[in-house]
């Protein structure tokens, strides 16, 4: 027969958490102990570059992620595989297309959401098993993922809270403040939170509920003081937790700690917020302000208090 390798690259969106998720009730299916709301970036702008190569001369199937071919070895990419696959061979059923070619269209799919149409739970679902978070970037706009009440976790989805057009006035700041690895993947972090805080539980079952409510009310009306105060709050709430854990984890640095003042110092100084900032598992820095103007401030204070030092020069790392 003929030879073949088919080869698929796809480009998904990040997306930035602005009440976060962080905890989960089932490991295998990656079920959360919360809901979570989300922004997801341009993707002109900032997202993922993934390319998978399947062969049958190949022993095991090879993906690259922003060019660099990384080890399909782990149980996650595995699962995601595997649910792939089942559902390639769904798609040969129906369409009596090849194998291959229903790995490549969902593949595809889930790179891009405008052509996600049904079976949302079904994506939702093997995007989750590739990392949590991953499901809200099936949508553009503000995404909420749902934590479900399922076992199974059928329930546990992302839904579109509001497109990209809805609010495009935002301006979101990625300030790079160290380009060291993260020391805790948010994979042993999160199970590590779950084991030993008690901080979690009260997040999780008192504190975010109400704060999903006022967040998705801040969305809907674009109210940006109400929308600042809660992201700043969550990522805060968030690190607290990390730092409740046993042994505590630190994702902010000294110039994460430095970069919080700042903004906090601007907005009380103004009299009501003009940026948010939130914080993921590591020390860099999301800062979203309300116009382009304050944007513009915004990069000249920055350069000014955090001039670019060996540590973020881009250029002794690549
Ligand atoms: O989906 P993961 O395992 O990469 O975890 C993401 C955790 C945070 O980025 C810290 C929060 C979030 O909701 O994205």
């Amino acid at each position: 027969g003929k030879k073949w390798v088919l080869m698929v690259t796809a480009q998904t969106p990040t997306n930035i958490a602005v009440i976060k998720y962080w905890g989960k009730r089932d490991e295998k299916l990656i079920l959360p102990i919360n809901d979570s709301i989300s922004v997801t970036l341009d993707p002109s702008h900032l997202c993922t570059t993934t390319t998978v190569a399947v062969s049958p001369d190949f022993t095991h199937d090879r993906m690259w992620l922003n060019g660099k071919e990384i080890p399909l070895s782990g149980g996650r990419y595995q699962n995601c595989l595997r649910e792939l696959r089942a559902r390639a061979s769904e798609v040969e059923d129906e369409e009596k297309s090849s194998s291959a070619a229903g790995f490549a269209c969902l593949v595809f799919s889930l790179a891009k959401p405008k052509n996600v149409k049904e079976d949302q739970s079904k994506l939702s679902s093997i995007a989750r098993q590739g990392s949590g978070s991953a499901c809200r970037s099936l949508y553009g706009g503000f995404v909420k993922w749902i934590m479900g009440k399922e076992k199974n976790g059928s329930d546990s989805v992302a839904v579109q809270l509001a497109d990209e057009k809805h609010w495009n006035d935002l301006v979101i700041i990625i300030a790079v403040v160290s380009l060291r690895q993260n020391e805790t993947s948010s994979t042993s972090g999160m199970l590590e939170t779950v084991e030993t805080s008690m901080l979690i539980q009260h997040r999780a079952k008192e504190v975010v509920p109400k704060r999903i409510i006022q967040m998705e009310e801040a969305i809907k009306n674009r109210g940006f003081p109400s929308f600042a105060r809660l992201s700043c709050a969550d990522s805060n709430q968030f690190h607290a937790v990390c730092l409740d854990t046993s042994p505590p984890i630190f994702y902010m640095n000294d110039t994460s700690h430095r970069i919080i003042s700042c903004v906090e110092k601007w907005n009380r100084f103004e009299g009501t917020p003009q940026v948010a900032y939130t914080f993921d598992a590591g020390p860099k820095a999301v800062l979203i302000s309300h116009n382009r103007k304050t944007a513009a401030l915004l990069l000249q204070r920055l350069l000014f208090h955090f001039p670019p030092n060996s540590d973020t020069d881009l250029n002794s790392y690549w």
